[in-house]
C-alpha cells in the first residue's frame, strides 16, 4: 500500500533549539462486534464496532527535545517502566521511517491511567492512542501539520490493533465492509453521524468479577484463531452482524442492538473455548451477571443487556434514561458477584482531549 502519511514537509533535520511538551487524554473503548483474528501487519479478519468510553482512560504527556541520537525513558504513574517502555520502543523503531525526526529527539514519557490499577479493563486502547496522538502532535510542530484523526488510528492500529477506534467520540468502525462506504482495515472511521440519539449518551457499568491479569493475552488469543476449526464461520458471521448492527444503530433498534451484541460477546468467549489448546476467561460469577440481566431484562422489559472484552468482566449497556434503575438493580443484586464489590460507572464519550 502506498503510504499517504510520511511527512512530505520534514525536511530532515530537527531546528537546534527544538523543545517542548505535548500531551493527550485518550479512552479505552468496549466493542460490540469483536476483532478476534489478524492478518497481515496488524490487520483484522472481520469489522468490528465499538463504543469509545468517556472514564476509562489514560493521559499521556511527552516532553521532547534535540538530542545526537534517539533517547527515550518512559514513566507510568510515576516510576519507571522499563517493560511497557519497551512496547512503545519497539512500536517507534518498527515505525521509524514515518517518523524519522525521532533519530533526533529525546523523549520523555509520563502516563498514568485514570481508571484503578488491576481493575483487568484492557488499557493498551487508551495508552496506546494517547501515545500516537503525541507523538503526532510532535511531528505537527516540526512540519506545521493540522491534527489528522485518520493518521492517528491508522498509527494507533500499528501499536495495538483496537487502539484505532478509540481516537473518535461515540461510536468507531474498523474494518473494511460493504456496508459502509468508506470503512477500511487500515484505519477506524468515527459513527457519530450514523447513529440514533439514544447510543451517543449510553451508560456501560463495568462490573470488575476480577482484576487479575489475564492467563492468556489478547495478541496469543487473536492468534489461536488460525488454527481454529470455526474461524471462517465467526468471520463470515461478524460481517452478518456488522451490517445488521448498523442498521439497527441508525434507527435506535434496541431489541436488535441487544441481541447483536450479548450474541458476540458469547461468540467471543466460545472461539476461546474452541481453540487449541482451549482456554476460559469467563469466571463463575460472570455466569452469575449474565443470568441476572437476562432475569432483570425479562421481568421489567428495560433495555439492559451486557458485553464481555477478553476476560471475566461484565459490561452492562443501556440507556442512560434507565439509569437509576439499572443502578439499583447493581447495587442490590450484582455488586455481590464483583470483586469487592467494584464496578466503574462509564459511559460512551466525547473522544480523545489535548491536554497541552
Ligand atoms: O487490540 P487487541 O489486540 O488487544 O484486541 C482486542 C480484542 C478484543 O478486545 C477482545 C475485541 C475488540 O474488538 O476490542
Amino acid at each position: 500500500m502506498k503510504n499517504i502519511w510520511i511527512s512530505e514537509a520534514f525536511k530532515g533535520v530537527v531546528p537546534n533549539d527544538y523543545q517542548g511538551k505535548v500531551g493527550w487524554r485518550s479512552p479505552s473503548n468496549i466493542a460490540l462486534v469483536k476483532y478476534w483474528g489478524k492478518k497481515g501487519k496488524q490487520l483484522p479478519q472481520n469489522p468490528s464496532i465499538s463504543f469509545t468510553l468517556s472514564e476509562c482512560c489514560t493521559e499521556t504527556f511527552i516532553q521532547y527535545e534535540k538530542a545526537d541520537g534517539f533517547g527515550f525513558k518512559f514513566f507510568f504513574e510515576g516510576q519507571e517502566n522499563p517493560a511497557f517502555g519497551a512496547k512503545i520502543e519497539k512500536f517507534l523503531h518498527d515505525n521509524q521511517v514515518y517518523f524519522p525526526f525521532i533519530n533526533q529527539l529525546h523523549l520523555t514519557v509520563e502516563s498514568r491511567n485514570t481508571f484503578p490499577h488491576s481493575s483487568g479493563i484492557a488499557s493498551s486502547a487508551s495508552s496506546m492512542s494517547a501515545f500516537v496522538m503525541c507523538l503526532l502532535d510532535i511531528e505537527n510542530q516540526i512540519v506545521s501539520q493540522q491534527f489528522d484523526f485518520q493518521k492517528a488510528s491508522y498509527f494507533s492500529r500499528l501499536a495495538s490493533g483496537s487502539a484505532a477506534r478509540s481516537v473518535y467520540p461515540k461510536m468507531a468502525l474498523w474494518g473494511s465492509t460493504e456496508a459502509y462506504e468508506g470503512s477500511s482495515d487500515e484505519y477506524a472511521v468515527p459513527l457519530e453521524n450514523d447513529i440514533h440519539p439514544v447510543f451517543k449518551t449510553y451508560r456501560d457499568s463495568i462490573l470488575i468479577v476480577s482484576g487479575e491479569t489475564k492467563s492468556v493475552s489478547s495478541r496469543a488469543g487473536h492468534s489461536l484463531m488460525e488454527g481454529n476449526p470455526y474461524a471462517l464461520a465467526r468471520y463470515a458471521q461478524a460481517n452478518e452482524n456488522i451490517k445488521n448492527l448498523l442498521v439497527a444503530l441508525k434507527s435506535g433498534d434496541l431489541e436488535t442492538f441487544m441481541n447483536i451484541t450479548e450474541s458476540e460477546a458469547l461468540q467471543l468467549h466460545a472461539l476461546m473455548m474452541c481453540s487449541n489448546p482451549s482456554f476460559i476467561l469467563m469466571k463463575p460469577n460472570t455466569l452469575r451477571i449474565i443470568e441476572e440481566v437476562r432475569r432483570f431484562r425479562n421481568e421489567t422489559h428495560i433495555p439492559l443487556c451486557f458485553t464481555l472484552d477478553a476476560g471475566p468482566n461484565a459490561h452492562l449497556l443501556y440507556p442512560e434514561s434507565e439509569a437509576e434503575k439499572v443502578d439499583d438493580f447493581i447495587k442490590n443484586t450484582l455488586l455481590a458477584y464483583c470483586d469487592e464489590g467494584r464496578w466503574i460507572a462509564d459511559h460512551v464519550g466525547d473522544g480523545p482531549k489535548k491536554l497541552l
